[in-house]
C-alpha cells in the first residue's frame, strides 16, 4: 500500500533496501578510516536528517554528532547561495570533521560549509554524501571522499530529500513526477 502511494510521487530511483545496504557499506568504510571517537559527524539539516541518523548507527558509539541548518534550494532550483551558516558555530578547533549531506548538486553548500569549518579551526574536513548528481560543479567545490550513488541530473525526493518541504519521509528515493511540480504546492521556500 505504502509502495503504491510512493509510486504516485515519481519513478523509483533507489529502493529502501538498496539505500540500506549502501549506507551500511559506507559506514564500514568510515569505521576503517577513523579511529573510534576521533571525528565528529556534522549533518546538514534538513536534507541529511535520515541519512545522518542511519550512518550514526554504523559508526562507533563514541562518535559525536552535530547538526547545522543550511539551505540553498528553492523549489527545484539552487539559489547559488548557502544561507544560515552565519548562525552556526561550535567548538571545532583541532577536530576532524566528517560533513554529511543528502545530495551534492552545484557544490555550493559543501564549499560554504568547508569555509566556515576552516574559520572555526577544524583540523581536517571530509565529506560523505548519499547522492551526487552527474553535472558540472562550481570551481573549487570539494570532492567528497564518500559518495553513496551517482545519479542523473534530475530532481529527486525521499529519504530526507524534499520538494517545498514535502516527501522527506518516503522510504525510497524517487524522481519527482512532472505533475507534482506542476501542481505547484505553493511557493514556500524549501529548507533543505
Ligand atoms: P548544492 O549546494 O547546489 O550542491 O545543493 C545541495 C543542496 O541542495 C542539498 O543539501 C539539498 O538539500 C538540495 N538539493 C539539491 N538537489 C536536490 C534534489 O534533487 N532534491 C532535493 N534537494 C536537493
Ligand atoms: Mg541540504
Amino acid at each position: 500500500m505504502r509502495e503504491k502511494l510512493e509510486s504516485e510521487i515519481g519513478d523509483l530511483l533507489l529502493s529502501e533496501g538498496v539505500i540500506r545496504e549502501r549506507v551500511r557499506a559506507l559506514g564500514a568504510e568510515i569505521r576503517n578510516a577513523y579511529a573510534p571517537g576521533s571525528f565528529v559527524l556534522l549533518g546538514l539539516l534538513n536534507g541529511s536528517l535520515l541519512f545522518t541518523a542511519d550512518l550514526l548507527r554504523e559508526v562507533p558509539p563514541e562518535t559525536e554528532v552535530v547538526f547545522w541548518r543550511v539551505k540553498s534550494y528553492r523549489g527545484t532550483n539552487s539559489t547559488g547561495v548557502c544561507e544560515g551558516l552565519e548562525a552556526e558555530g561550535g567548538d571545532f578547533t583541532g577536530r576532524a570533521v566528517l560533513v554529511v549531506d543528502d545530495i551534492l548538486d552545484s557544490g555550493c553548500t559543501l564549499q560554504a560549509v568547508d569555509k566556515r569549518l576552516r574559520i572555526l579551526g577544524a583540523s581536517s574536513v571530509e565529506h560523505c554524501v548519499l547522492l551526487a548528481k552527474r553535472r558540472p560543479r562550481l570551481p573549487g567545490s570539494p570532492l567528497p571522499r564518500w559518495i553513496g550513488f551517482e545519479i542523473p541530473d534530475r530532481f529527486v525526493v525521499g529519504y530526507g530529500l524534499d520538494y517545498n518541504g514535502r516527501y522527506r519521509g518516503l522510504r525510497s528515493i524517487r524522481v519527482l513526477a512532472e505533475g507534482r511540480m506542476a501542481a505547484g504546492l505553493g511557493n514556500r521556500r524549501t529548507e533543505s
